[in-house]
């Protein structure tokens, strides 16, 4: 497996794969990579001859107090671990490589709506981050695929639009989300959880299954099935943030005739911010 610093020497090694006709799938991560993160990279060699993972913990999406700097990094595990797994190319930026005018004054990508609720309306910047940083990514990189997960499954709507909107030539692959054997799906921040805490964090979980089967039993009070999962996960300890039945499409408020819904959930627990989602048909 390469590994690369600078967009330069990226593009030298790219130059040549790309030459040679080989198709470049790109797994964009934060690193502290887990079983999740190498689902992805397992679902990229299957799509492409070359699978390029990055690393790079993204100032620009952790808004002020969260937990950038103490965000876990553990290089060596991370690229020991994409080198079993068959990773082509490691690419670790700098900030400054990344954000050539500074953090402040850079150019910014902003994708409208989408980011407004849920995640967006706790954390404001939080997706023009995403959304800035996966393009420059996407301009290093010109993959022909990148994969996200749909554990993050606004983030992924997000990149969607954007490739969109903004003409984006590659494809976007979904990664169902990799969960622990008792639902709790997996996360780096999972770490911060007490071992008491992490007893309780899969509760997240089930109050999604729940609210999908009583959804699916014909509640459509979504409502009272909202404060039902509040009041439940207030009740173990949790501080929910969000726990909303969205439409899968858009995260729009669901219709009467909306088929395929999603119920995504954000709520903390101790040190920890869990976010989870479920997604199914009517
Ligand atoms: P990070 O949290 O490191 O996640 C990298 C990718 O792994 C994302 O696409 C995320 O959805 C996926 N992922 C994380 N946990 C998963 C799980 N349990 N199952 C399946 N996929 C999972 O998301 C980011 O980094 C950043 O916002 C990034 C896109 C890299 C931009 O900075």
């Amino acid at each position: 497996m390469f590994r690369e610093r600078t967009v330069s020497e990226l593009r030298d090694r790219l130059r040549e794969w790309r030459k040679a006709g080989e198709r470049i799938a790109l797994v964009p991560t934060m690193g502290n990579l887990h079983a999740g993160h190498m689902a992805l990279v397992t679902r990229a060699r299957e799509l492409a001859r070359r699978v390029v993972v990055t690393i790079f913990v993204n100032p620009t999406q952790f808004g002020p107090g969260e937990d950038y700097s103490s965000y876990p990094r553990t290089l060596d595990r991370d690229a020991a671990m994409l080198e079993r797994a068959g990773a082509d190319l490691l690419f670790i930026p700098a900030v400054e490589e990344i954000y050539p005018s500074g953090l402040s004054d850079g150019t910014v990508v902003e994708v409208p709506v989408v980011s407004d609720g849920l995640c967006g309306a706790a954390r404001p910047r939080h997706f023009r981050g995403v959304a800035t940083v996966v393009a420059k990514l996407f301009n290093c990189v010109q993959p022909d695929v990148a994969l996200f997960g749909e554990k993050d499954y606004q983030q992924l709507l997000v990149i969607r639009k954007m490739v969109r909107d903004l003409l984006v030539p590659l494809e976007i692959v979904a990664v169902p989300t990799v969960r622990e054997p008792d639902g709790l799906a997996l996360s780096s921040r999972n770490a911060y959880l007490t071992p008491e805490q992490r007893e309780r964090a899969p509760l997240l979980y089930r109050t999604l299954v729940e609210g999908r089967e009583r959804i699916r039993a014909g509640e459509r009070d979504y409502a009272e099935l909202e404060s039902w999962a509040r009041r439940e996960l207030e009740g173990a300890g949790f501080q929910p943030d969000y726990w909303e039945v969205r439409a899968a499409a858009d995260l729009g408020v669901p219709g009467e005739g909306e088929r395929r819904l999603a119920i995504l959930g954000a709520a903390c627990l101790g040190r920890a911010r869990l976010i989870d989602n479920i997604l199914f048909d009517l």
